[in-house]
C-alpha cells in the first residue's frame, strides 16, 4: 500500500531521499513518522539489514503508519513518543548511535482535515489543537486563561502575527461574555480585530492564519521541542551521521538554521544544504503543502 492511498504525500520525497543518502544497513530515526510517506521511502532503502525507528505525538498517526510500513524489508520500531524524547526511546531499544535523523515538523494534512482536532480555522470544531491526547491544555485553555499580555506575546513570538495586541486584547474582550470554545468564534474574533473580511479575495491568507499556528506552536510547545531534539542530535548521530529537517514557516526554520551554522562553526556539523531546499514547480503545483518546506541538512563530522 501507498502512503498515497492514505491520502498523504511526503514533501520533498527526492529531495529527503538524495541529501539523507540512506544506505543499505543504516540506523533511521523518522522523529515525526505522520502518515509513513517519508519513512516508507528511508525504510525501503535500509534493506533487510536496517533499522527504522519512528516516533509520533499522534497516536491516530501512528497507527496509519504502521499500517504503511508493513512489509518494509527492515525492522520497524514505532513509538508513541515525542521527539524530545529521542534520546530515551533509543536507549529503551538499546541502541547507542543513528545514521540518519528526519524531522518533517508541523501538522499533517489528516490533523488539518480533521475539524474535531481543532486545528482548523476553515472548518468549525472545539478549540483543541493537541497533537498529542495525553497533552493537559488545549488552545481553549490558553485563550480563556492567559493574560492579555501572554496572548500578545505568543501571537508575535510564534508566528510574527503584528496585529498581535489587538487580537489578545479582543479575545479578552470577547470571553468576558462567554468562554471562547470552537475554532469559528476564534477565527471571527480575530477577522474582526483585524478589521479584515475573511471572505475577501484581496488577501491570499485569512487573517486568522497566523493566530491559529501560534496557538498550535504554544499548545504543543513546538519550539521548545524542536529546541531540544536539535541539541540531542550531535550525541545521537554516529560520525558521518546526517540530519534533516523540514520547516514550514520562518520562526522554525530560523531555529533550524541557527543550530546548524553554530554547530558548523564548531566543527561539529558540516551543513549540506548552503540554502534551504525548496519544492520545484511541479511538486508545488501537485501538493501545496509544500510550498513552504525548507528543507536543511547536515552531517556530522
Ligand atoms: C508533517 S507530519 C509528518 C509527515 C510524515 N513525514 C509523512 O511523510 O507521512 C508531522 C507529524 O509530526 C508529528 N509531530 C509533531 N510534533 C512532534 C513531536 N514533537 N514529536 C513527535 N511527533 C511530532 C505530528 O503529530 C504529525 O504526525
Amino acid at each position: 500500500m501507498s502512503s498515497d492511498s492514505l491520502g498523504h504525500t511526503p514533501v520533498l520525497p527526492r529531495e529527503v531521499c538524495e541529501l539523507l543518502s540512506v544506505r543499505p544497513g543504516e540506523t533511521v530515526v523518522d522523529a515525526t513518522v505522520g502518515l509513513g510517506g517519508h519513512a516508507r521511502l528511508l525504510g525501503e532503502s535500509i534493506g533487510a539489514e536496517g533499522l527504522l525507528i519512528g516516533l509520533d505525538v499522534d497516536p491516530a498517526n501512528l497507527a496509519r503508519a504502521r499500517e504503511v510500513l508493513t512489509g518494509l524489508p527492515c525492522r520497524v520500531e514505532l513509538s508513541h513518543a515525542n521527539f524530545a524524547e529521542v534520546p530515551e526511546v533509543l536507549q529503551q531499544l538499546s541502541v547507542e548511535r543513528v545514521d540518519v535523523i528526519l524531522a518533517d515538523l508541523g501538522v499533517s494534512s489528516t490533523q488539518l482535515d480533521e475539524p474535531e482536532r481543532g486545528f482548523s480555522f476553515q472548518a468549525e470544531g472545539p478549540l483543541d489543537m493537541r497533537m498529542d491526547p495525553r497533552l493537559k491544555l488545549k488552545a481553549s485553555d490558553l485563550v480563556n486563561r492567559l493574560s492579555e499580555k501572554e496572548i500578545g506575546d505568543i501571537l508575535y513570538n510564534n508566528a510574527q502575527e503584528f496585529g498581535g495586541r489587538r487580537i489578545a486584547r479582543r479575545i479578552c474582550e470577547a470571553r468576558r461574555g462567554s468562554r471562547i470554545t470552537t475554532t469559528g468564534r476564534l477565527a471571527s474574533i480575530v477577522a474582526d480585530a483585524l478589521g479584515a473580511d475573511p471572505e475577501s479575495r484581496a488577501s491570499k491568507t485569512h487573517p486568522a492564519t497566523r493566530t491559529f499556528l501560534a496557538l498550535r506552536m504554544a499548545v504543543n510547545q513546538e519550539i521548545a521541542n524542536l529546541e531540544a531534539l536539535l541539541n540531542a542530535a550531535p550525541e545521537m548521530l554516529k560520525p558521518g551521521g546526517r540530519i534533516g529537517v523540514i520547516a514550514f514557516h520562518s520562526v522554525e526554520d530560523k531555529i533550524v538554521k541557527t543550530d546548524f551554522r553554530d554547530r558548523h562553526n564548531a566543527g561539529v556539523y558540516r551543513i549540506l544544504t548552503k540554502k534551504p531546499v525548496v519544492a520545484g514547480e511541479e511538486e508545488r503545483e501537485a501538493n501545496p503543502r509544500s510550498r513552504s518546506a525548507k528543507l536543511r541538512v547536515a552531517m556530522k563530522t
